[in-house]
């Protein structure tokens, strides 16, 4: 249970606005905000991080690093210093770590205790103890980690006893999980040996570059026809280094997907991230016919960086493959109202992960686009979007299910639809961009308490 269980629900409106202009900065990488906080917390010495999204999530792992034995010390606006307790020398936190919305924060957490001889107890809110960990659990269990309590179906709370001595196992992920993988790979940081991950389809792996900034042995070579073999040897002697971390791609996604969608707009998005594991959205809004200037190619702490020239656009139903899910995994929400405005059908295939994140997102999306008059369908593990060449009805409630993205997701429809959109509680939004309606504001978006 976490505070926000506790806190009436905030609804919030957007209004149909005018075109969006000016220039926005996205809130820092929430996937690299934790694992930058993680590897702290995993060497001996002191790490610089810039640039961290000081969003709920990553507090909640930066409350978790310090009850392991990191000193967290905030310098400024998303600047910190960390002395870190080092590989092998972590101390079982006192209480249980409340992760609250936190997917991520709590399976990669996992793997620190499950590859430490400590304990620790997970928990969050109703939304993290509805996600399965069992997915985590698993790998960990086979490396010598064991489960004390947990609820039914592999669901938080959850007691972990890690080990000392984890294992080194070779990895099979059932599914392209960046949390299955860096959950294994974090406990086979402390393994005597060395740990292998297979993945069929390449995720994100920004904990395989952040390994390697920190002085471990990571190699990664193809697997398969898109997939990846990734090998760590253990007990490396990590280092402390500075992470400056880029802005996040999933949450310039919603700027990006306004600006393309209000007529008139032309905004310009600074510093996004364009790890390739990550453009699947920007790739999809391309085939559309989206109207996207990438300026300014640089590399920025070890990330490809860029900024993007965004004008309203006509965009045209596409086929996005499956194979493109796991580079968009977080985007297709905001995928979904972008194909609402489109030309013609959009048919997203093989969105069976989307139904065990922060919500059921297939089931989520769906709801919403009925609230708002869009045609769409359901085929299997497929999303079907009906677009209205422009002309969206809106004017419905959007429920939110303590999902973050899909509350952005909705707001970015209503300032383009016919009639205002509603969403039931703008709470969650905090978890990963907390300066949404003040950002999007400064560019002409319309937001009213409802
Ligand atoms: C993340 C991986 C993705 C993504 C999540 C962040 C990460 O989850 O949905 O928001 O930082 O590793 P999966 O790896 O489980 O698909």
């Amino acid at each position: 249970m976490s505070s926000h269980d506790l806190l009436p629900p905030n609804p919030l409106r957007a209004v149909q606005s005018g075109p969006l202009r000016g220039t926005l900065k996205p809130p820092g990488d929430k996937s690299i905000s934790h694992r930058a906080f993680i590897m702290a917390l995993l060497c001996v010495g002191e790490t610089q991080i810039e640039g961290l999204l000081e969003g709920d999530d990553v507090l909640r792992t930066g409350a978790a690093v310090a009850a392991l034995g990191a000193k967290l010390t905030h310098l400024g606006p998303g600047n910190w210093r960390v002395q870190g307790a080092g590989l092998g020398t972590l101390k079982s936190p006192g209480e249980t770590l409340d992760f609250g919305n936190a997917g991520t924060g709590s399976r990669l957490m996992m793997g620190v205790v499950g590859g430490h001889g400590i304990t620790a107890r997970f928990d969050g809110d109703a939304s993290l103890r509805k996600r399965p960990m069992r997915r985590i659990l698993d790998p960990l269990l086979q490396m010598g980690a064991q489960v004390l309590e947990e609820a039914p179906g592999g669901r938080c709370p959850i007691h972990l006893q890690g080990t000392p001595e984890p294992l080194p196992i070779e990895y099979h992920t059932p599914v392209a999980s960046a949390q299955i993988k860096s959950a294994v790979l974090l406990a086979g940081l402390n393994s005597p040996g060395t740990t292998v991950v297979y993945e069929k389809e390449a995720s994100r792996d920004h904990s395989e570059k952040m390994f390697r900034h920190f002085g471990a042995d990571v190699t990664v070579k193809p697997h398969g026809e898109h997939g990846r073999k990734i090998t760590l040897i253990g007990r490396p002697n990590l280092k402390p280094a500075t992470v400056i971390v880029p802005a996040d791609p999933s949450s310039a996604a919603f700027p990006l997907v306004a600006a393309l969608v209000v007529p008139g707009s032309d905004v310009t998005i600074t510093g996004m991230m364009m790890n390739p594991l990550r453009v699947g959205l920007l790739t999809t809004l391309l085939e559309m016919g989206a109207d996207i200037q990438v300026m300014n190619p640089r590399l920025e702490g070890g990330e490809d960086v860029a900024d993007l020239r965004v004008r309203a656009s006509q965009l045209q139903g596409v086929d996005v493959p499956a194979a493109r899910a796991p580079s968009m995994i977080d985007e297709y929400p905001v995928l979904a109202v972008a194909a609402a405005f489109a030309k013609g059908q959009t048919r997203m295939r093989g969105l069976q992960e989307l139904r065990v994140k922060e919500s059921d997102r297939l089931a989520a999306v769906a709801a919403g686009l009925a609230a708002t008059g869009v045609d769409h369908e359901i085929i299997g593990d497929d999303l079907l979007v009906s677009g209205g060449a422009g002309t969206v009805a809106g004017g419905g409630r959007v429920e939110t299910h303590l999902d973050h993205r899909i509350a952005m997701s909705f707001l970015i429809m209503g300032l383009a639809s016919a009639k205002p959109v509603t969403i039931d509680d703008e709470a969650m939004i905090a978890t990963s961009f907390p300066t949404f309606k003040s950002l999007m504001g400064a560019l002409g978006a319309q937001f009213e308490a409802a």
